[in-house]
């Protein structure tokens, strides 16, 4: 055990405090041990979609086919999560170019959108609610278009085969976890008044429960279509005109135009180092990249391997380093098309070292104050993790933003569309679901990506494919990547324990830390001494890795114990 030396300068309380409780680090949730395998590894937050990776792993697909099929098995086992009528950022690795790739196929405006589009006319209040609820909500989705387009350049496989394992989930049906009939179950009152929710996802009047089995023929049929016509109907023909129709009929403002002019982007990912790593994660219009890089960056100035694991002086660090990445989240980013942005500057070691220097090394000395009060949506999103034989890599962070996004159901084609409009600006000085504030520069326009936090990673260790890595939970993923790469990095912890040590969260706005109830409470004493506002939350993100060890040449991969995932491999040598 390492010990915090009181440093010259600390007051009288701080230091009994840290005698206090110097002793006492975090408990780490239940261990576990990483699955483990030799031919490639994929981890998903469905044990029904990492069967599917693996399968297409064993059938000789490539990480982009293993997490496309995954992808696709998610759209049908979590649609409260990420679907069809989402959207989705991609990083992939190309061991053959040795070269990284980030696709952009998120939601976008529509061309009628507008900056006004969430106040009330007459008074010009905010309208919160339509930026979240209802067909005003919905962006243009494009998931199909990404996954296509992803297939396209790297795909080993015919598209067919990949959508085959999700065509039979729908077609068969799956039986029912908890998790999603509790996330059904939450939209019981809403969902009993729309009959095509309630033919598909109810019996006898109420939702299904746990073990029930949910069938969704028509999200079969628009899956076997999409396998044919690669997405052809879906933004051009039939199936579009559904959407629209849908969207329309609860108040939106997508037309048969909008899904026509769907383009996905290659965008250049965000390269940085930490520690002699290199990594590349999603540019904006993800904020994901960007923030991490910045993150580490500050935190490669702390020589935290000397600093006790998990103790409150390390995350009176990370607390004091994510808050301030999250101020330069807000001012700065953005969709690229609409807003010049300072990428170079904000990725700098230079500009990190100066944010460093004003951080306090005892107490939290916020750089401005606020505080809205916290969010009360649950988080949603799916990441998956791939690495396969070659060396490929491929992340993939999929989303319809809160569960079951605006709740706009397509019925024609079993899908719900995405809330994604939310992660605009909606009005000014407005937070969204997710309590995040952001700025003018990600104000509404027609067209525009707005901006978001998902952060699909990839890491080279010595020039070999090292961590493929993800998270879901809004503006949690930025912190939990960055957590996950410093429990590695710098604590030399395996990837399952990585993923499941206790974390904290710190966005600027509101004034608060979240720390998960799993760290200790001497530990949150010790942070409120600091005169952190500590807010403690059950738990939060699930987080998706997959790792490869050079010198043993074997694949490790890890779920977050927070979920029901799993980790899976091609030639398993360990399933635990
Ligand atoms: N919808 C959450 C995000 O993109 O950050």
């Amino acid at each position: 055990m390492k010990f915090i030396s009181p440093k010259s300068g600390y007051n009288l309380q701080f230091i009994i405090c840290n005698l206090l409780f110097t002793f006492h680090t975090v408990s780490l949730a239940a261990y576990r041990l990483p699955v483990c395998a030799r031919a490639g590894m994929a981890a998903t937050p469905h044990p029904l979609a990492t069967e599917a990776s693996v399968q297409i792993l064993d059938k000789g697909g490539n990480a982009v086919d293993a997490a496309l099929a995954a992808a696709f098995a998610l759209s049908v086992v979590e649609q409260y999560h990420s679907g069809l009528g989402g959207g989705e950022f991609a990083v992939v690795w190309s061991a053959k170019d040795e070269k990284a790739y980030a696709l952009d196929a998120r939601e976008c405006a529509p061309a009628g959108a507008s900056a006004e589009m969430y106040l009330d006319p007459e008074t010009q209040n905010p309208l919160p609610d339509k930026s979240w609820r209802g067909g005003l909500a919905v962006g243009v989705p494009g998931s199909v278009a990404g996954r296509v387009e992803l297939h396209r350049r790297f795909g080993k496989l015919p598209f067919k085969e990949i959508l085959q394992p999700a065509v039979k989930l729908a077609r068969a049906g799956f039986p029912l976890d908890r998790y999603y009939a509790d996330r059904l179950n939450g939209q019981r009152d809403r969902f009993a008044n729309d009959s095509n929710i309630v033919k598909v996802f109810f019996r006898r009047n109420r939702p299904l429960e746990p073990g029930e089995i949910l069938v969704q023929t028509a999200l079969a049929s628009t899956l076997e279509q999409i396998a044919l016509d690669a997405g052809q109907a879906f933004y051009r023909g039939k199936q579009a005109a559904h959407i629209v129709a849908a969207v329309n009929k609860s108040g939106g403002i997508i037309t048969k135009q909008d899904l026509t002019d769907y383009k996905t982007i290659w965008r250049e990912p965000v390269k940085f180092t930490y520690r002699g790593i290199e990594g590349w994660s999603m540019p904006p219009p993800s904020s994901g990249g960007v923030c991490i890089a910045l993150a580490l960056n500050i935190l490669e100035g702390y020589p935290l391997n000397y600093i006790e694991n998990y103790s409150s002086e390390y995350y009176h660090l990370l607390a004091s380093t994510f808050e301030r990445v999250f101020i330069d989240r807000a001012e700065w980013l953005a969709d690229p098309d609409f807003v010049p942005q300072p990428i170079g500057g904000m990725t700098s070691k230079l500009y990190a070292d100066s944010l460093r220097k004003g951080i306090d090394k005892q107490f939290h000395i916020p750089p401005k104050s606020a505080g809205d009060p916290w969010l009360y949506e649950p988080i949603n999103t799916s990441h998956i993790s791939v690495i396969d034989h070659a060396g490929n890599m491929c992340a993939i962070t999929t989303s319809v933003n809160t569960a079951f996004g605006s709740l706009v159901f397509v019925p024609e084609l079993g899908i719900f569309l995405n809330n994604t409009m939310d992660d605009f600006a909606t009005a000014p000085s407005a937070a969204n679901q997710f309590d995040l504030a952001s700025g003018e520069v990600n104000g509404i326009t027609s067209g525009k990506r707005p901006l978001s936090s998902m952060s699909p990673t990839v890491l080279l260790k010595d020039g070999r494919p090292f961590l493929c890595l993800g998270s879901v939970g809004g503006p949690r993923i930025i912190t939990s990547v960055v957590q996950m790469i410093v429990n590695i990095v710098d604590f030399g912890v395996d990837i399952q324990a990585a993923i499941d040590a206790p974390r904290l969260h710190c966005q600027w706005k509101p004034d608060a830390l979240y720390v998960e109830s799993a760290i200790s409470p001497d530990i949150i004493s010790n942070l409120i001494l600091r005169k952190w506002n500590v807010v403690k939350e059950k738990t939060w993100s699930l987080s998706q890795g997959v790792m490869f060890d050079t010198e043993k040449s074997l694949f490790y991969g890890a779920s977050d114990a927070r979920g029901v995932g799993t980790a899976g491999g091609s030639a398993m040598i360990d399933s635990r």
